[in-house]
């Protein structure tokens, strides 16, 4: 990538803004959705117990497949996380929710997936997933900065079977994510490389996105981590990924269709 075509992509990722018709402008909700981003760095002060009250509140009344609330939060603060974990939050937040479908309650009062494991876990991650979106909306609004963690110290899907271990999990709950919370050590942080409603959106029968779109994008992304990180970029994060992708599948096939992990 030349210079050129570099500083250009860092142009245009830094151009990019919500779509927001001036009818709606003043309507802090509106704001609070469309201008949350990721926070990475957060600043050394604590949030309050009732802020952090909250947050759970919002994720607790999220809706569910069925009012089924097929979820449990874990809850930290930076003691109870290093006690447990024995390492600091990342990205030196201050308070962490671990995210985890729970079907346990479900099965207790009504088994009704006894045969469909697939089924039964995706409830569990479509409702948790839902209930973490509400918590990092609700820390928004109050100006508590969050970013979802699947994999970043350990505390998602991709280390299901530490966690099992670590939090003696029974079986019927199934570590997703971390959501880390703080208040954000920087203001203003560039939206990462969003496609256009026209690429992802479609009316009747599928629509493919345009090739070109697509390559776009990837290219935008490798110039956003180039400029965040002379010692990362995007194709080492995916390569990562990959790497870690074949232990996390045998985890997932345990705990998801119970089939024994291959050494
Ligand atoms: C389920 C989930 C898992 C994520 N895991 C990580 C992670 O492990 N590390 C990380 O830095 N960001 C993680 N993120 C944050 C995404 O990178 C981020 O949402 C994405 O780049 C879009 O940026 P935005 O949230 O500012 O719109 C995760 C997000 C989601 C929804």
């Amino acid at each position: 990538m030349g210079l050129f075509s570099f500083i250009k992509k860092l142009r245009h990722i830094l151009a990019q803004r919500p779509n927001i018709p001036a009818a709606f402008g003043e309507n802090p909700l509106v704001s609070t959705i469309l201008n949350r981003r990721s926070v990475r760095k957060f600043l050394d002060a604590d949030i309050k117990d009732e802020e952090i009250a909250l947050i759970l509140e919002a994720g607790r009344l999220a809706p569910s497949t069925v009012n089924m609330q097929t979820w449990s939060f874990g809850v930290f603060n930076r003691k109870t996380w290093k006690d447990t974990f024995g390492r600091a939050i990342p990205y030196g937040a201050m308070r962490a929710v671990m995210v985890l479908g729970d079907v346990t309650r479900m099965k207790r009062a009504a088994d009704v997936f006894p045969d469909a494991p697939v089924v039964e876990y995706t409830v569990g991650v479509i409702n948790a997933s839902l209930a973490a979106m509400n918590m990092t909306i609700m820390a928004e609004a109050l100006g508590i900065g969050s970013v979802m963690l699947s994999d970043t110290g350990k505390t998602g899907f991709f280390s299901t079977a530490y966690l099992r271990e670590t939090l003696e999990l029974p079986h019927g709950v199934y570590p997703l994510m971390t959501v880390v919370f703080g208040y954000p050590g920087r203001q203003n942080i560039p939206m990462p490389p969003k496609f256009k409603i026209d690429d992802i959106a479609f009316c009747g029968t599928y629509k493919d996105t345009e090739g070109a779109r697509i390559r776009d994008w990837f290219s935008l992304m490798e110039a956003g981590y180039r400029a965040s990180s002379l010692f990362s970029s995007f194709g080492a994060k995916l390569n990562y990924y990959k790497s870690n992708l074949n232990r996390a599948e045998r985890e997932l096939r345990d705990i998801v269709l119970g089939e024994k992990p291959k050494k």
